[in-house]
């Protein structure tokens, strides 16, 4: 485990074996339809890509990057679009593959975006779920585990940039963000 890990909070193998589950419903449930995931970078990318192999469907992909925190902790409801997707979301059932809800700020402007473009059906897959923390009332279709309010890392979540890489999700010790 890395040093700077207070405790894990999901291995490996927790993460392999929720994702399965969460594409097993994703192709139940799409497979009339005309799929386009889009990945919020940079924090959905080990998701994402876990997730649509075990999407057993065609679909289309397209990333996009938001900017919500900077370096801080808390998201302010005024989000910026740094990359936008590339292909038109007009009548795809888009799905947004998130890593981390937290307040809600972010994905709540992204799928008034998505709609605003036409999309015909706009829902959300997430991996983490802070639910304590909402702030705007979203409906979120897919999520991996609700999670308490502590900042988490790894599985593509970071701090500061770093712990992106880490195979597993985890408490980052309390020293190093307080
Ligand atoms: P929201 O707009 O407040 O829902 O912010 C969601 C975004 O904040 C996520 O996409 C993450 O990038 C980031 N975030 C929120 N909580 C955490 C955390 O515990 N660890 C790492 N990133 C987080
Ligand atoms: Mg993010």
């Amino acid at each position: 485990m890395h040093n700077d890990i207070e405790k894990v909070l999901f291995t490996k193998e927790d993460i392999e074996n929720r994702v399965r589950e969460l594409g097993a419903k994703i192709t139940e449930d799409y497979i009339d339809k005309n799929l386009l995931c889009i990945v919020i970078l940079k924090g959905a990318m080990f998701f994402a890509s876990d997730l649509m192999k075990s999407i057993d469907l065609p679909l289309d992909i397209d990333f996009m990057i938001v900017s919500s925190y900077g370096s801080e902790t808390e998201s302010s409801g005024v989000i910026s679009i740094i990359k936008d997707s590339e292909l038109d979301v007009k009548d795809r059932d888009v799905l947004i593959i998130e890593d981390i809800i937290d307040t809600g700020n972010t994905l709540n402007k992204l799928t008034q975006v998505m709609k605003d473009r036409k999309a015909s059906t706009v829902e959300i897959a997430t991996f983490l779920d802070k639910k304590e923390r909402r702030i705007v009332n979203l409906d979120i279709k897919y999520s991996g585990f609700v999670v308490p309010d502590y900042f988490v890392v790894g599985y593509g979540m970071d701090f500061n940039e770093k712990y992106r890489n880490l195979p597993y999700i985890g408490y980052l010790k309390k020293e190093l963000y307080s």
